[in-house]
């Protein structure tokens, strides 16, 4: 299996020239300004942007038991055309993924369809009761487990919360935290994840357990985080499109956190050009139109997260495409240990090809996604994902309608 791709202006963490890469047997086996092969597949990309392909670092696919919402296939497929090839998926479908049987379920499902890289997480709490961890000491000599969460709802036991730092520390497992104080939840949300993440930083300064503060929102959890950090704490803050595309007063949509005030968005970007920010995560969180109107929080963003970020981050705030690229790539695959994220020799040969003059407007009816639960539907946004390769293997090309 090789492919040779051509004329791409290259860009990751690190680089921007244009040239081109030659992938063999799935991993990029060679990269210049001039490669010439005979007889194999070629992918011109005609002066195009290519990038790493994205990884997010926090998605639901609903799968197993809520797959009216999404499942592993239309998730990944949905992945594939937001340019993504790698995601980390949260544990609160039905069952809870507490269990070996419910996490080889996933990565069964996942194998069989064959899109792209997904690593489940398992729920800190047994079944998400808040105070059982039994079921982590059975999942220890689980080799594939990089991660834990109770993501949808905050662990609102602080010894519990200690106790599980210890597991991950020992484990070397990722906690990745939705910060949300339950006793606030339903008071004042700012409040809710300010003292969730002032806790959890407290308790992540204790050892050295790698901290994943979820979907940062508020300027104070940001000024907390970083304060953590300048101590040591292991900590890494994800960021999400929404919490920097909308603001309260203009766009208020029911999601947990819920949008914020200009200032918070400020003190987001502000955060980025510190370098404090880790990774974005889409949160991507499909619901039917009923649930929503029920008052189901979230919202699906994994195929409209790159034309957003590059958008209200690049165009508007001139953060450069390079920071993009690390804030979409290259952390999240060092935060998940996946050979991913940049573009060198030996790594998967896994891109993103992108127009980025291209003007788009948000069209849920488009999404592979079975939720067509967005708060942007009808915005425009700079950037259109014009394929997705994975493994040298083009796995998403956009149709043109001429
Ligand atoms: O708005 C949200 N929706 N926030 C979360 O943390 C969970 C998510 C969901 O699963 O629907
Ligand atoms: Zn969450």
């Amino acid at each position: 299996m090789e492919l040779l791709i051509k004329n791409a202006r290259i860009i990751d963490v690190t680089q921007d020239f244009v040239g081109n890469i030659y992938i063999k047997n799935g991993f990029i086996e060679e990269i210049g300004k001039e490669i010439n092969k005979d007889n194999i597949e070629v992918f011109d990309c005609k002066g195009k942007v290519l990038m790493p392909a994205f990884i997010d670092t926090h998605a639901h696919f609903r799968d197993p038991g809520l797959t009216w919402k999404e499942d592993i296939e239309t998730g990944s497929l949905a992945a594939l055309k937001g340019g993504y090839t790698g995601v980390c998926l949260m544990a609160n479908t039905n069952p809870i993924c507490s269990s070996k049987e419910t996490l080889e379920y996933v990565r069964n499902k996942s194998k069989e369809f064959n899109l792209i890289d997904i690593h489940q997480c398992i729920s800190i709490t047994k079944n998400f009761d808040g105070i059982t961890l039994s079921h982590l000491e059975d999942l220890a000599t689980d080799n594939e487990i990089k991660a834990i969460s109770d993501d949808g709802v905050g662990v609102s036991n602080s010894n519990t919360m200690r106790e599980a730092m210890k597991i991950a520390e020992k484990n070397n497992w990722i906690i990745m935290s939705h910060a949300e104080s339950p006793e606030f939840s339903k008071v004042d949300m700012r409040i809710a994840e300010n003292m969730m993440t002032l806790r959890d930083v407290e308790l992540a300064k204790l050892s050295k357990v790698r901290l994943h503060m979820c979907h940062v929102s508020t300027k104070e959890a940001i000024k907390y985080i970083i304060d953590g950090k300048m101590e040591g704490a292991n900590i890494t803050l994800e960021i999400t499109p929404h919490h920097i595309g909308l603001t309260r007063d203009i766009n208020d949509y029911r999601v947990n956190p819920p949008i914020r005030e200009k200032e918070d968005v400020e003190a987001i970007i502000e955060a980025i050009k510190l370098g404090m920010v880790d990774t974005i995560g889409t949160d991507h969180a499909p619901h039917t139109a009923e649930e929503k109107q029920k008052g189901s929080p979230g919202m699906v963003g994994i195929e409209t997260a790159f034309s957003i970020c590059y958008t209200k981050l690049v165009k508007e705030n001139n953060i450069s495409l390079n920071k993009l690229s690390e804030l979409m790539s290259y952390n999240p695959a060092k935060l998940l240990d996946m050979n991913k994220g940049k573009i060198s020799v030996g790594i998967d040969g896994d891109f993103v090809l992108i127009d980025i003059d291209k003007k788009v407007k948000i069209n849920p009816k488009e999404f592979a996604s079975k939720g067509k639960n967005t708060p942007f539907e009808g915005m425009e946004f700079y950037g259109e994902v014009l394929a997705t390769i994975k493994g040298g293997k083009v796995k998403y090309q956009l149709k043109v309608n001429n």
